[in-house]
């Protein structure tokens, strides 16, 4: 069996260090070379923290969107869309409104599974190229964005230009006595299946459902 070492001593005249003191454990060299090392890492941590802060913060950022009341069911047409304001953060005021786009679904184009949350269609105003508001020009049933060209259709499927997926869009619920209320966003691949919100420029058909997953904080949807 191979000898055991000696566990070296704490002491620096033991380990015969030059210039060691009697008694002393750490010598100047170690001393400075580890207060180095603290500063360093107290300069970097100074920048680091703050940029990490702001790159994973947002992943834990709550967005209260309880649902808001639209309106009543006989308020919208089949066949174009009313632009409705709406909140999707309570907390930092007039920033926090968008513009949602409404309509009743129509089965004529509507081809999605109908179900409770879609009798009202109700589509989200933010360009999934870059986030720019998009407008609904009703001549020619397409929503327009202004920043780069994009272009969508009727029901809000990419025409033109180069947004990555459809608009998204919001679930909707109409109460028994036709109250129309407005819930959370979710988003949609090219053919409108539904998946947890996602941020603009990331696709959802093929692998980009993979490679952009939801932030935590987004895929919370209360009330359904
Ligand atoms: S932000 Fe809409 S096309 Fe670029």
């Amino acid at each position: 069996m191979a000898e055991r070492k000696p566990p070296k001593s704490k002491y620096t005249a033991d380990r015969q260090i030059p210039g060691a003191f009697e008694g002393e454990t750490v010598n100047r060299r170690r001393f400075m070379t580890g207060s180095a090392h603290v500063a360093g890492a107290v300069a970097a941590s100074a920048f680091l923290l703050p940029a990490l802060g702001f790159a994973l913060g947002p992943v834990f950022e709550e967005y209260p969107q309880p649902w808001q009341v639209m309106g009543t069911f006989d308020d919208f047409g089949e066949n174009a869309y009313l632009p409705r304001t709406i909140t999707l953060d309570p907390n930092i005021g007039d920033a926090g409104k968008s513009i949602a786009y409404l309509r009743k679904r129509n089965p004529r184009v509507d081809t999605e599974p109908a179900d409770q949350y879609n009798r009202i269609v109700a589509v989200s105003s933010a360009c999934m190229h870059l986030g720019c508001p998009v407008h609904y020009v009703t001549a020619a049933q397409r929503f327009i964005c202004p920043c780069h060209g994009g272009v969508y259709d009727f029901v809000g499927k990419v025409a033109g230009g180069p947004p990555v997926r459809p608009l998204d869009r919001f679930y909707t619920l109409v109460r028994p006595d036709g109250t129309v209320l407005l819930g959370p966003r979710f988003s949609v691949n090219s053919e409108l299946d539904r998946f947890s919100p996602r941020d603009p420029g990331e696709p959802l058909d093929g692998v980009g459902q993979f490679m952009y997953p939801s932030r935590p904080s987004l895929r919370k949807i209360p009330g359904t």
